[in-house]
């Protein structure tokens, strides 16, 4: 395969933000919260997951799930 069509393959993301150089997202957690990011690139709700990675693990054969991130209430 010609190098370009090659790198098109190895495409990990294929519908976020595409015509942006690269994705970088930024977020804030406040004492008690919980969330939970996509990995697998597939989410609705990107960059948060909508469970979309279940669907994709049956159909490939793969094992992506997302990151769960959670900041402790404040003790008083
Ligand atoms: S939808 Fe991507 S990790 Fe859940």
């Amino acid at each position: 395969l010609p190098k370009k069509k090659a790198r098109l393959f190895n495409k990990i993301n294929t519908k976020i933000d595409l015509d942006s150089p690269k994705v970088a997202t930024m977020d804030k957690l406040a004492a008690g919260d919980k969330k939970v990011y996509c990995r697998c690139w597939q989410s609705g709700t990107f960059p948060l997951c909508d469970g979309t990675h279940t669907a994709h693990n049956k159909e490939t054969g793969d094992n992506v799930g997302p990151l769960i991130v959670s900041v402790e209430k404040a003790e008083e």
